[in-house]
């Protein structure tokens, strides 16, 4: 084992190092405090790994992306979105009987409780729906109390997290529905996990609606692009409350509240609407450039940066030209996919974005093509979420099977020093 000298004070200790399977090298500071009395101080903690982790291999000066050693390249070309979310969560690519016994139990597990529409009806139609969503799958574990015990047998953890994704269309689609005032679809498990999902968003309540293999591909794409990025806000947020040992359904809810924001998920909508804003402003591109560039002005390229990706985001690639594809195939011109490849074209060449190393990210493309398939844009964060529901699960089971502690921070306090309370009267 390696170890690094790190000099305090003049004394020095050795401290052990880490070093991943794809080379990445951490030093391990878990007796750092004891040997030495100092934390190490890392806000947004841009250098600090909070974890080993077997799930998601990312890269960002190459652009690499891998779910269990898969490349996303491959998974988005060839695999499906169920078959992605049963490799996140048990860590292999299902056989053939695996594989029907996983959908077997998705399919059962379809039904969301009635009493879910009495909780929606409680909401106004204009609540933004990721406030919705999080509210209800919190709301979940009243219907699957024993989910309140994360250390319950395998069988029982599994099942709460099928019924969790099995039915996260179905609730998607009502609180859609409910926003539009249509009546909510019979949760039903018919054509498959995604066809439904389509069917139940855009389907009537007396049925009808064709299956557009397209819009289907499309979907699929979108969700494994979305399905795990390691230790990222959400996905740190779902590993820190369920440290906690709060349940799976309260620890996806706080994943969907900081996926909500617009500097991580929130992004995709607040692109949307950035572009839209530039097209009705007369396209001009330049003048948004600026704006982002003018350290007086609040106004931020959404959709560009990352804190990881400092080439290129592999998801923005593909759904780049899925996009292109998408909007061919369906016979949808949008203004706004002109409006944002030129955006993209001048900022790739602008030394304030070279400079900075930004690039587009997974947010820039994709809601050009969410709103190809009719998806509303308040709707754009809540598809992230919907994808990333199987990679915000692994993390959680990844964190129970290997025991890990209560995540808990140190600080260093700058505020005032001891001093005396001095009665109101006084001050
Ligand atoms: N437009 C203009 N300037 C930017 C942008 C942007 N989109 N992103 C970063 N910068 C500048 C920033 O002002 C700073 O400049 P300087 O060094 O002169 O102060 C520099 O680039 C570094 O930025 P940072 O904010 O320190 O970087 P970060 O790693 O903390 O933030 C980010 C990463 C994604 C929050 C940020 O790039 C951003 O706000 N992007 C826009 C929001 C967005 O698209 N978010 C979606 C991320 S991808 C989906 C996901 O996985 O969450």
């Amino acid at each position: 084992m390696s170890t690094v000298t790190l000099t305090i004070e003049g004394k020095s200790y050795e401290l052990p190092t880490v070093e991943g399977t794809e080379k990445e090298k951490a030093i391990d500071i878990a007796k750092l405090r004891d040997l030495t009395g100092y934390v190490t101080l890392d806000t947004g903690y841009k250098n600090t790994g909070a974890t080993k982790s077997t799930i998601t291999f990312l890269d960002g000066e190459n652009g690499i992306l891998h779910y269990r050693g898969y490349p996303i390249e491959q998974l988005a070309d060839k695999s499906n979105f169920v078959e992605v979310a049963y490799l996140l969560i048990y860590g292999a690519l299902p056989t053939q009987a695996e594989y029907n016994r996983f959908v077997g139990m998705l399919a059962e597990e379809t039904k969301l409780h009635d009493d879910v529409k009495k909780i929606l009806d409680g909401f106004p139609k204009t609540a933004h729906p990721m406030g919705v969503l999080t509210a209800v799958i919190s709301a979940l574990t009243a219907f699957d109390p024993d989910s309140l015990n994360p250390h319950r047998p395998w069988a029982e953890v599994e099942r709460t997290i099928v019924r969790l994704i099995a039915q996260m269309p179905v609730l998607i689609a009502w609180i859609y529905k409910k926003s539009i005032g249509e009546a909510y679809p019979n949760p039903k498990w018919d054509k498959g996990y995604v066809e439904d999902y389509s069917s139940y968003m855009f389907g009537s309540a007396s049925g009808g609606y064709t299956i557009n293999p397209v819009i289907i591909g499309a979907l699929h794409k979108l969700l494994i692009l979305h399905a795990d990025h390691e230790q990222n806000c959400s996905t740190s947020t779902v590993r820190i409350v369920g440290s906690s040992d709060a349940s799976l359904y309260s620890s996806i809810a706080a994943g969907v509240c900081a996926l909500w924001g617009p500097l991580h998920g929130g992004a995709n909508q607040e692109v949307l609407e950035m572009l839209e804003e530039i097209r009705k402003d007369g396209g001009d591109t330049k003048k948004y450039l600026d704006k982002a560039r003018d350290k007086n002005d609040p106004f931020r390229l959404m959709g560009f940066g990352h804190r990881v990706y400092k080439n290129f985001d592999p998801r923005a690639r593909i759904i780049k030209v899925a996009c292109d594809e998408v909007l061919t195939e369906l016979g949808v011109k949008d203004p706004i996919l002109e409006i944002a490849k030129q955006l993209e074209q001048a900022a790739l060449s602008d030394e304030y974005f070279v400079q900075r190393k930004l690039y587009p990210n997974v947010d820039f493309y994709s809601g050009i093509i969410y709103r190809a398939l009719g998806i509303p844009v308040e709707f754009f964060t809540v598809m992230f979420a919907f994808g990333r529901l199987p990679g915000w699960i692994s993390q959680w089971k990844e964190l129970k099977d290997n025991k890990e502690p209560i995540g808990r921070p140190r600080q260093i306090y700058t505020g005032a020093t001891n001093r005396d309370y001095v009665e109101i009267s006084k001050r």
